[in-house]
């Protein structure tokens, strides 16, 4: 399997590279973002006590999306890999993630961190905030508050799988493409 991350802070278009990403190498794409929004609209009590942390731009504690991840890769095992978008968020949720993989044999691969500028990162979503229903991309201060704890507790998790080997970095500023290509240079070599 090859299993991917897309690293980076909010905004910087992993959610986007993972739309490319997942047809060329022909993976599925999670989204831990995207799975705790579906929580929400189908009103679970998992998505109610996620919403409160994700207007406030927090992280949702790691019990939770931990265990949202595990029933995901439980049934998802005869798959070609998966590209991880928006998780691990922590150092515990990425020991996690290394201890399911390791059970089913397929580990990481590679980590690919987007790097982008806070200024074009808040841009970015204020910009996606005019036009989509997340709330959470129209408040500049809920906006610094996800990248505050980007580098708080995110950030760290770089480090975790630099010590493996398996950290690479790009550019995450100019076309998508060129930013695609990038990607797979890296997950390539
Ligand atoms: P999540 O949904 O993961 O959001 P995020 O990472 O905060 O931000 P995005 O996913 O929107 O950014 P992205 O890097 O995917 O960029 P995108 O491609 O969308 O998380 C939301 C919340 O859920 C969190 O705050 C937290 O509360 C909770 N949560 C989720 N996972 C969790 C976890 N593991 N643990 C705990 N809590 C968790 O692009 C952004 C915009 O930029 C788009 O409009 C796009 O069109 C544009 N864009 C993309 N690339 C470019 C480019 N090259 N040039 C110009 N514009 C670009």
């Amino acid at each position: 399997m090859l299993n991917i991350i897309l690293f980076g802070p909010p905004g910087s278009g992993k959610g986007t590279q993972a739309q490319y990403l997942k047809e060329k190498y022909q993976l599925i794409h999670l989204s831990t973002g995207d799975l705790l929004r579906e929580e929400i609209q189908s009103k679970t009590a998992l998505g109610l006590e996620a919403q409160a942390y994700m207007d406030r731009g927090e992280l949702v504690p790691d019990a939770v999306v931990i265990g949202m991840i595990r029933t995901k890769l439980e049934t998802n095992q005869s798959c070609g890999g998966i590209i991880f978008d928006g998780f691990p968020r922590t150092v515990k949720q990425a020991e996690a993630l290394d201890e399911l993989l390791g059970n089913f044999g397929s580990p990481i691969r590679r980590v690919v961190s987007i790097r982008v500028d806070e200024a074009e990162l808040v841009r970015r979503l204020l910009e996606r905030g005019k036009t989509s229903q997340r709330a959470d991309d129209q408040n500049e201060e809920i906006i610094h508050n996800r990248i505050k704890e980007y580098w708080n507790k995110t950030a760290p998790v770089a480090e975790h799988y630099e010590k493996q080997g398996k950290l690479a970095e790009v550019n995450g500023v100019g076309s998508i493409d060129s930013i695609f290509s990038d990607i797979c240079s890296s997950i390539d070599a």
